[in-house]
């Protein structure tokens, strides 16, 4: 191998040792620059004659060309390489699975609701949505509650500012508002068959919602749900709130052998009145009684609101808490869960 060759051949040897794009530059300069051993060896040829220095020069200009080949080249495969380890770093599995957007569902009180509402939906009763933000009439006075009734106080019942007698003023404290608004609607829509003295449709309605009370402990919650249940007519009794709670409390806890038993109590708006207790026969509630709803034979001044004569029309109500039925129906022991938010709860129920 002549001198040139081999000179080409330890140029190739050193471009291929460089790692990085710095030592290829370095080893160029070895050859090809100022200093460079191809410099050196066109420099040399000052003292040969004109014929020499013809085929000298061509030879050492093929080794020249010859290194510079071998140097692209080498500079191509590190930036080929450089752009491997580039790509390979920002490399998408597309294999892997994409991040889900979560189903989402409803929340257990809801499921309640529906429930409450398909159940009674299915034994004739209209569902009736109403206000949250009240007004006095509407929340106590209509309902026959005297103006000292301590569920009036501020210790009580949310108040909204700005209120007039007329006006809303208050956060609802329970959904019995809606027995009088509702009332109030439908015997306006069958007015003229009242005073044409003909019957008038049975009103039988539920009316769910949001409630509000100044209260808050692991079984009170500031808001809080309830769910209203009107029946008015000529021929209505006691018979027929037990027949039909009954039947919902056994269809709402899926339980054929649970029993009722309605405890005297007191609210303004019912005489006589009764609390609605449960008794579990099976399961782990089995044998303790539960009170599940407030209800009574509607008092005839709160009739008289309706804009019904109390000599003809008979109603019963009851007031049941969603919350409470949705605490018994999971065995879930404090009600603030229900209302933290926490999704690791929430999504239990789905
Ligand atoms: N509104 C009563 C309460 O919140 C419950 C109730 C409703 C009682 C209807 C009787 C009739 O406690």
């Amino acid at each position: 191998m002549n001198e040139l060759d081999s000179l080409v051949e330890s140029a190739t040897q050193l471009f291929a040792q460089s790692a990085t794009p710095a030592d290829l530059e370095n080893a160029k300069a070895q050859f090809l620059g100022k200093a460079g051993r191809v410099t050196e060896l066109m420099k040399g040829m000052a003292q040969l004659s004109v014929d020499e220095k013809k085929s000298r020069g061509a030879a050492i200009n093929v080794a020249k060309q010859a290194i510079e080949a071998a140097l692209t080249a080498r500079r191509q495969a590190l930036a080929d390489a450089e752009l491997q380890i580039q790509l390979k770093a920002e490399a998408l599995d597309v294999s892997l699975p994409g991040r889900q957007r979560g189903q989402g569902g409803l929340h257990p009180v809801s499921l309640t609701l529906e429930r409450i509402e398909g159940i009674f939906g299915s034994m004739g009763f209209d569902v009736a949505q109403g206000p949250e933000i009240e007004t006095d009439w509407f929340n106590f006075t209509a309902l026959n509650t005297p103006e000292d009734h301590p569920a009036r106080s501020m210790h009580d019942t949310f108040y909204v500012e700005g209120g007039t007698p007329e006006a809303p003023n208050l956060l609802r404290t329970h959904t019995s508002p809606m027995q009088i608004r509702h009332a109030v609607q439908h015997v306006k829509k069958h007015r003229a068959a009242l005073d044409a003295g003909q019957p008038m449709p049975e009103i039988r309605v539920i009316a769910p919602g949001r409630t509000y009370r100044v209260d808050s402990d692991a079984t009170h919650s500031p808001m809080f749900h309830q769910c209203e249940g009107l029946w008015v007519g000529e021929n209505v009794s006691f018979k027929d709130l037990k027949v039909i709670f009954t039947a919902f409390c056994r269809t709402f806890f899926e339980s054929d052998d649970l029993v009722l038993r309605f405890r005297p109590s007191f609210f303004p708006f019912t005489e006589p009145s009764a609390e609605i207790d449960i008794q579990f026969q099976t399961g782990p509630l089995a044998g303790r009684w539960l009170e599940v709803a407030g209800s009574g034979q509607v008092h005839p001044n709160v009739v008289r609101n309706m804009g019904l004569d109390p000599e003809k029309y008979i109603g019963f109500a009851f007031g049941m808490g969603p919350d409470r039925l949705t605490m018994l129906r999971y065995g879930v022991n404090d009600l603030r869960l229900f209302f933290d938010g926490d999704i690791r709860f929430l999504s239990q129920f789905q």
